[in-house]
């Protein structure tokens, strides 16, 4: 009998989400613990989610709600669901100013009769939510800013920030597993959860996006609408040549958080054009935009909404929308060369 898939010590193998982050906070001795704490609650509410999601054929809370979200989308009873857990896993921790989420016209205050702290975080409860009833694949993403306003609660000041300001960013994607793949900065990491004992354990360490691939990612349904150089681009990418990996595959799942994985793991590009119908494309900057390009630059990959990095744009309202090119360096890179006219 071997007794070999045991290691004693092999730290790596038990890595959850509370002991990578105490160690990290291990390196900063000014850290106060206070977004250890934070990112542990968003844990527990990403639990709840999963748990939720995982149920959602049997529970009967599928189906559309009667309300339609802020910004004129159908919203479906779990992406609610999914709203107010978030909501009320974070409100009372302490290390909040304020949130907002894609799902809010306003702002979100921490009540008063909670203590409030030096973050804000923003977030898109469920993204994919097209896909809730499907059994495809949907997800939530967040974005953590340090609180810029002079007062503790926060004000719309500490929600409308650029990215490059970000904390932290990551999703949590509630796929065949659900994982956690968050960065503070310094690398990104991803976390799968067991369900049998409820952690999320490190299975993804230091992503890497790779330089180039051969996967593009758009919906299709809008070329019409595109414009020439995008369009042209896309071309480029359908036509043959086996010295440079062409003809790209197709892969459009339609959540953006399932396209990014996807993106981040196996390379190429995930695009959500202007064009058009919709000149800013359909993506949130702050919600999906913002976060996915924080993650996306910290595995080494390349984010931009056509000409601008996207982490730079100086945002005026915490519901725009912004066109998104991102994934492989040299991809992103010769798209926004086919965008300018150049090829
Ligand atoms: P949400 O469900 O939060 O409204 O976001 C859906 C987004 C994103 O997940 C996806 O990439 C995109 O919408 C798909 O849009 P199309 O259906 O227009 O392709
Ligand atoms: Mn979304
Ligand atoms: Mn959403």
């Amino acid at each position: 009998m071997s007794h070999r898939s045991y290691i004693p010590g092999d730290e790596t193998r038990l890595m959850t989400i509370q002991r990578y982050i105490a160690q990290e906070e291990r390196m900063h001795p000014e850290a106060t613990g206070e977004f250890s704490t934070l990112l542990r609650n968003l844990a527990l509410a990403a639990k709840i989610v999963s748990r939720e999601v995982r149920r959602a054929g049997l529970v009967n809370i599928l189906g559309r709600a009667t309300t339609t979200n802020v910004s004129g989308d159908d919203v479906k009873k779990l992406d609610v669901f999914a709203n107010a857990m978030i909501i009320n896993a974070l409100e009372s921790g302490g290390q909040l100013c304020v949130m907002a989420s894609e799902e809010n016209e306003t702002v979100i205050p921490i009540p008063e009769e909670f203590p409030c702290g030096k973050y804000a975080m923003l977030f898109d409860p469920l993204d994919g939510s097209s896909n809730i009833e499907a059994n495809v694949t949907i997800g939530t993403v967040f974005s953590i800013f340090r609180r810029v306003s002079g007062g503790c609660r926060g004000t719309d000041e500490d929600v409308v920030q650029p990215g490059i300001k970000q904390v932290a960013a990551g999703y949590i994607m509630y796929g065949s597993s659900t994982i956690m793949v968050f960065t503070t900065g310094n690398g990104v990491q991803g976390f799968t959860l067991d369900p049998t004992i409820g952690s999320f354990l490190l299975s993804h360490e230091n992503m890497r996006i790779p330089k180039k691939g051969n996967i593009y990612s758009v919906n299709e349904g809008n070329r019409l609408f595109w414009d020439e150089g995008f369009r042209r681009y896309i071309e480029y990418l359908q036509a043959s040549d086996s010295t440079d990996g062409r003809p790209y595959k197709s892969r459009y799942v339609g959540s953006m958080v399932a396209d990014v994985h996807r993106t981040i793991l196996y390379g190429g590009i995930f695009a959500y054009p202007g064009d058009r119908q919709n000149p800013q494309g359909k993506l949130r900057l702050m919600y999906e935009a913002n976060p996915m390009a924080f993650l996306v630059e910290k595995a080494g990959g390349r984010a931009t909404d056509g000409s601008r990095r996207i982490l730079e744009i100086v945002p005026t309202d915490v519901h725009q929308r912004v066109p998104v090119f991102l994934g492989s360096f040299e991809d992103v890179t010769l798209a926004e060369e086919f965008i300018a006219g150049k090829h």
